[in-house]
This record gives C-alpha cells, sequence and structure tokens, in this order.
C-alpha cells in the first residue's frame, strides 16, 4: 500500500472515530437532563442524612464525618473544656450565636445538644477552607492564652472548642452547626433535625 493509502485509511479511520465521539457526546449531553428528572443514586447521597457513631470519640478528641461533601467535626469533650468556654465570652464575636448557622433546638453557648459533643459543619466561614483541630491549651505556636480550638491554616482565623470565632478574625462567623439528631445515646443522624427525627 502506497502512503497516500494509509494516509486515506486513517483519515477515514479519523472520520468514524470523531463520529462515534459525537455520538457519544449527544448521549452525554443528554443524561443531565433526564437527571434533573430522576436523581441518580450518588445525587441523593450526596445531599442523604449520615449516620454517626459517637461513642468512638474519646474525651478530648476529634472525628470527622462527611456530609453533602462537607468535613463534619465531631468533639467529645470534657468537664474543663466545658467549663473553659464561658472564659471565652468576651473574646468570641458572637457568643450566642445570634448571627451565626445553629438550629435552634441547640444550647445557644455549648451549641450542642448534648454539651459534651459537639457537631459542627468543618467549613470556615471566611474563605472555606477547613480549620485544624487544635485542642491543646497553651501550644507555643498559640500562645499562653489558648484553650484549644480551632485554627484555619489559610488567613488564621481562630475558634474556641464551640466553633466560635474570635473577635477580629478574618471569618466573621461561627463555625456552622448542622442540623442533627439523636437516634439513642451513641447514634446521631446529621441532616435531620431533633425535632422531625
Ligand atoms: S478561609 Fe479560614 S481564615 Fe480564610
Amino acid at each position: 500500500m502506497s502512503n497516500d493509502g494509509v494516509n486515506a485509511g486513517r483519515r477515514r479511520f479519523l472520520v468514524a472515530a470523531t463520529s462515534v465521539v459525537g455520538a457519544a457526546g449527544a448521549v452525554g449531553a443528554a443524561v443531565p437532563f433526564v437527571g434533573s428528572w430522576f436523581p441518580s443514586a450518588k445525587a441523593k447521597a450526596a445531599g442523604a442524612p449520615v449516620k454517626v457513631n459517637v461513642s468512638k470519640v474519646e474525651p478530648g478528641q476529634q472525628m470527622v464525618a462527611e456530609w453533602r461533601g462537607q468535613p463534619v467535626f465531631i468533639v467529645r469533650r470534657t468537664e474543663e473544656i466545658l467549663s473553659n468556654l464561658t472564659k471565652l465570652n468576651d473574646r468570641v464575636a458572637d457568643p450566642e450565636s445570634k448571627a451565626s448557622v445553629q438550629p435552634e433546638y441547640v444550647d445557644p453557648v455549648t451549641r450542642s445538644i448534648k454539651p459534651e459533643i459537639l457537631i459542627l459543619v468543618g467549613i470556615c466561614t471566611h474563605l472555606g477552607c477547613s480549620p485544624t483541630f487544635r485542642p491543646e491549651v497553651a501550644p507555643a505556636d498559640l500562645g499562653p492564652d489558648w484553650l484549644g480550638g480551632y485554627f484555619c491554616p489559610c488567613h488564621g482565623s481562630h475558634y474556641d472548642l464551640a466553633g466560635r470565632v474570635f473577635k477580629a478574625q478574618p471569618a466573621p462567623l461561627n463555625l456552622p452547626v448542622p442540623p442533627y439528631s439523636y437516634d439513642s445515646d451513641d447514634i446521631v443522624t446529621v441532616g435531620v433535625d431533633q425535632e422531625k427525627a
């Protein structure tokens, strides 16, 4: 076969391949339309409530779940952590979360249904980074007044162990508290309001 023959054959192949891609593209374009009528299992799962066994969280420690593609921080607070919260009321910007996102059925200061279990959406209210859990008291990098909380590595916002943002930070609001409910002492459903459980 001459070079021309090879090239002609290759052109035919490319034309055929392009047609197949075109057809696949047309099918692909139709899927989102159909999907808007019948949400996929994946789409449902992305917004579905999430059950979490909070008994696994050690005192003073955090576990991270995922709900709607976002990290959810779950902390078991000790008596010491809870008593420290009241010492910080004057240093946080919105101590009773009047402007911040939290369900009405959580306590305004502890920001939780059960005081010892804190549940937060782990997304900084400044520009959406995920803050780092820093439960230790007075670490060298956060200073002697630090009683435990969250530090956002992106622009340096500080939050306490109720997710309340300190004054004069880039972040304007407290970390949001998601809707949640207790199915039993240990099982929490994130994404379902307490009253509707
Ligand atoms: S995103 Fe957290 S301080 Fe900017």
